[in-house]
């Protein structure tokens, strides 16, 4: 168990400063149920209960909830029992306590559906909830989580609105959608049309899981809580920002879903925009969800759209080849299972970000992310202007390295701000180094168990809203059509497992007369 939980749990712990829960706090939600769909999936072994179990386990949700997972394939409650508990087992191997586990697992419940063979009447769902609800008297507030790709969400999104689950009386009911969102404009759209004919907007919570990350949430404290920062944070001070999410994994068992999907569509529309709308938003008239939501929207519609006839200027694609990860030979893409021989997906991308206003005219934002390279890193680096006179030249040899601003989103969570010193002796010898604040074990929750709870304190600010997703979507669609178009087999592999992505993507970045910050 790590030291942060110990210390939820240790009554006894007497400090001179209060304990970092006891300062921050986090409330406890209200009762509730969260039906999953997709309950047989990966990601509901994967994260959904494991983060469940984890804050049962911290005492963040109370006794009155309970869990039923359904899907299509026949399982019996006791066996989803057994599996759920040997996929948080595997996800906590040293966490799982014997007594919170008992009384966890009674709280879940698993049933078989399919929305497809559901006739009239009372809906076969509602018939499972009712006496759950009864027994763990969860007031009939209802999450429904749907952890299945979008072709399978829309015959549920169907149901829960035909038979009368959408509706909200004194109890709230939400829904929860995983990402993607669509596939293009075109499927996002008519996504928003089907849930908005059953659910309101604000019941809605369409999920980013980076924006749940602790150090993501950091971003807007760190720029509108210090009045030291924000002066600088515009082009007059700013050379540019580079925002990396690079993974060493590879595509693993998802092929299926990947190689229809490619980096653009699995990082981009998402997690690399959201990220890019958090660092160049402007400070909200308040810290409110509807508020911070329409900053980030505005940043998105003032992203330049991409050149299609030079596309070369705005984006490099990559896919790994065969090469080296942890010491081991790994595969390359198209070696992987499920994939084609001749496969076009791109597994990397570099692309160029131009935001068109007054703040960061003339500013580029490099967004990097890719599979099986040579580091697993998420950062956002702020690149400040060189000095405008190099009053030292005379004196020492070299240019002096701008200052640079990190946030280290994963892992090592924290934030560097590098500057300049002078290095002791009587010659001018100047050294960059760091100013180093790292949260260490303060990261309380982990992404997933962020979403659950704010989801069930039905809190939206780290949702994302269907402006937001059909405007990244309005930006990428005529992009991924046009690559998708022109791509041919022979451009890839090009580069190898465990290297650092594409050398056409340090080329392409040096052109500009900046390099990558190393992975
Ligand atoms: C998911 C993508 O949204 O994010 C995956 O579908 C990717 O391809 C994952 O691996 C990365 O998330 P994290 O939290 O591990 O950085």
């Amino acid at each position: 168990m790590s030291d942060h939980r110990l210390a939820l749990s240790d009554k006894t712990t007497k400090k001179s400063i209060p304990r970092r829960e006891d300062r921050c706090g986090i409330d406890v939600p209200g009762p509730f149920g969260l039906v999953i769909f997709g309950a047989s999936g990966d990601l509901t072994k994967r994260k959904l209960i494991p983060s469940l179990y984890h804050l049962y386990q911290d005492n963040i949700i109370q006794k009155n909830f309970f869990i039923l997972g359904v899907s299509r394939a026949e399982m019996s409650t006791d066996r989803f029992r057994d599996l759920m508990y040997r996929a948080v087992k595997e996800a906590f191997p040293k966490e799982v306590g014997r007594s919170s586990w008992k009384e966890f697992v009674l709280k879940l419940h698993y049933a078989v559906f399919d929305s497809a063979a559901t006739g009239s009447g009372r809906s076969p769902l509602e018939e499972k909830l009712l006496p759950l609800e009864k027994k763990y008297r969860t007031g009939e507030n209802r999450i429904f989580y749907l952890a299945l790709p979008p072709a399978g969400s829309e015959g549920i999104i169907h149901h829960l609105g035909q038979a009368g689950l959408s509706r909200e009386g004194r109890s709230y009911t939400r829904i929860v959608i995983e990402k993607p969102f669509g596939r293009d404009l075109d499927s996002a759209r008519k996504l928003n049309t089907l849930l908005r004919d059953s659910f309101q907007e604000s019941q809605i919570y369409r999920i980013d899981h980076y924006l749940a990350k602790e150090p993501v949430q950091n971003i807007l404290m760190f720029r509108f809580a210090n009045s030291i920062f924000e002066p600088l944070w515009n082009s007059r001070y700013i050379d540019h920002i580079q925002i990396t999410s690079a993974e060493t994994l590879g595509v693993e068992h998802r092929a299926g879903y990947y190689e229809k999907s490619g980096v653009l569509r699995d990082m981009f529309q998402n997690h690399m925009f959201q990220l890019l709308a958090v660092t160049a938003m402007e400070p909200p008239e308040a810290f409110e969800a509807e508020r911070v939501r329409d900053e980030k929207g505005k940043v998105l519609r003032s992203i330049r759209p991409f050149p299609l006839d030079r596309l070369e200027e705005s984006i490099v694609l990559g896919q790994y080849g065969r090469g080296k990860a942890e010491g081991k030979t790994v595969a390359g893409y198209r070696e992987e299972e499920g994939i084609s021989k001749r496969s076009t997906t791109p597994t990397f991308a570099a692309m160029k970000v131009w935001v068109d206003n007054w703040r960061w005219r003339g500013v580029p934002f490099y967004l990097r992310s890719g599979k099986r390279l040579s580091g697993r890193k998420i950062e956002i680096s702020i690149h400040f202007k060189p000095v405008p006179y190099m009053m030292f030249s005379s004196r020492m040899d070299g240019l002096i390295e701008p200052n640079t601003l990190v946030f280290r989103i994963q892992p090592e969570e924290g934030i560097n701000l590098n500057f300049q010193t002078k290095l002791p002796g009587s010659k001018i010898c100047l050294e960059s180094v760091p100013m180093n604040f790292s949260y260490g074990k303060d990261v309380l929750l982990d992404a997933y168990e962020w979403v659950l709870l704010d989801c069930m304190h039905g809190d939206p600010m780290l949702f994302v809203r269907e402006d937001a997703v059909e405007q990244a979507w309005s930006l990428l669609t005529p992009l991924i059509e046009k690559l998708e178009s022109t791509t041919e087999p022979g451009r890839f592999p090009n580069y190898a497992a465990g290297s650092s992505g594409p050398e056409e993507a340090a080329r392409w970045i040096e052109k500009d007369g900046r390099t990558w910050r190393p992975l």
